[in-house]
């Protein structure tokens, strides 16, 4: 007996129109592509995460996926050259009296080929060992001709302060890593931003996954040092900011807190003024990230709009005991609350309503 489920999806002529669209039936996600005379159809569910297969383009006799551009076969359903075994199910289409038929029987199966999950995916446990602290420098640098910074010199003071009592301490600055901008896959869709950042598992030349490293999993506290540009942070501290979305993300989608249990305090420095929006900006951003601050959790220097002397601001900031005493007790409130947080193991769960009243695929079916 035939299992066949042909269904009349109507004129041929109206879905020849575009080489590749998605059609829904019922709760079936549809990949239907028109090349060369042809009518092909495989599944609309990409096998990485789901991504709208219809939705993405053709190159040649393959669809793209829009959201990470894996490749299949339009006809067949199989993954481009070399990973021919991971394939999505096809389906048989028909033209009939001008109308175009398809069904609904999958004539291929779906199949996954196992891969091997990025080292920053494994579960977030605290090891063992001294309270850890990550100070992130974003201040953009000539590496090969680097000149004085005053928030980096301010990080480095209150790491070394921090080491003076017993914490391990990492230092990235970010102009010394190379790490690709956010390319916006959560603006595709909620879903295609993943855990770990979809470059990150794409391209293992970036560099991102120090921070995610230290972030998610090494630190205790994080101290961000930041000069201040145009009454904002740095280009640099935006550019990590916004590849941090995925992590944000985690918890806007799944309910996974990523970040528990760690402070984030920020040094910031600028020869003109905005210390309040600038501190502002990044105490949101950290508090959305899952982070909690100590009592006072910055210093900052500014000597204001009309100080375009620059040279002296790097003088005022060198020579200040003040800035640096300001630097080493903030690391020193970060430092209690971190131990504190650590004795007292608060619950691995957090209530976070809010988000979740609109769903995050727009209703569509699975
Ligand atoms: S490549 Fe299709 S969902 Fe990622």
């Amino acid at each position: 007996m035939s299992n066949s489920q042909w269904h009349d999806l109507g004129p041929a002529d109206q879905f020849a129109a575009k080489p590749l669209q998605q059609v829904v039936i019922g709760r079936t996600r549809i990949a239907l592509s028109f090349r060369d005379g042809t009518f092909a159809a495989i599944s609309g569910a990409c096998n990485h995460v789901g991504g709208p297969l219809g939705d993405g383009r053709l190159d040649g006799e393959y669809v793209v996926c829009p959201w990470h551009n894996w490749k299949y076969h339009r006809t067949t359903g199989a993954g481009e050259p070399g990973y021919e075994a991971e394939t999505v199910p096809r389906y048989q289409v028909e033209v009939r009296e001008g109308h175009l038929w398809i069904d609904l029987t999958p004539a291929g199966k779906r199949n996954r080929i196992p891969h091997e999950p990025h080292a920053l995916a494994r579960p977030v446990v605290r090891e063992a060992g001294p309270l850890r602290v990550a100070g992130i420098s974003t201040t953009a640098i000539d590496e090969a001709n680097p000149r004085f910074s005053t928030s980096e010199a301010l990080l480095a003071a209150a790491l070394a302060h921090a080491k003076g009592r017993g914490a391990e301490t990492r230092l990235i600055r970010l102009s010394s890593l190379f790490f690709r901008h956010c390319e916006g896959y959560y603006s595709k869709s909620a879903q295609a931003c993943t855990w770990p950042c979809s470059i990150t598992q794409m391209d293992p030349n970036d560099q991102m996954d120090q921070v995610y490293e230290a972030m998610v999993h090494w630190a205790d506290v994080v101290m961000v040092a930041t000069p201040i540009r145009w009454g904002a942070a740095s280009s640099l501290y935006f550019k990590m900011a916004e590849r941090l979305n995925c992590v944000q993300n985690q918890t806007t989608i799944r309910d996974r807190v990523l970040i528990r249990n760690k402070v984030a305090a920020f040094i910031v420095t600028g020869g003109q003024d905005n210390v309040q929006g600038t501190v502002g900006q990044m105490l949101t951003f950290f508090g959305e990230l899952g982070f909690v601050f100590p009592q006072f959790p910055f210093i900052a220097h500014s000597r204001g709009w009309s100080a375009e002397d620059m040279e002296n601001n790097v003088r005022v900031v060198r020579d200040s005991a003040e800035l640096r005493e300001g630097a080493e007790q903030l690391i020193d409130r970060s430092l209690e609350v971190a131990k504190h947080l650590l004795a007292s193991a608060p619950p691995n769960t957090v209530a976070r309503g809010g988000r979740k009243a609109h769903p995050v695929n727009g209703g569509q079916p699975a």
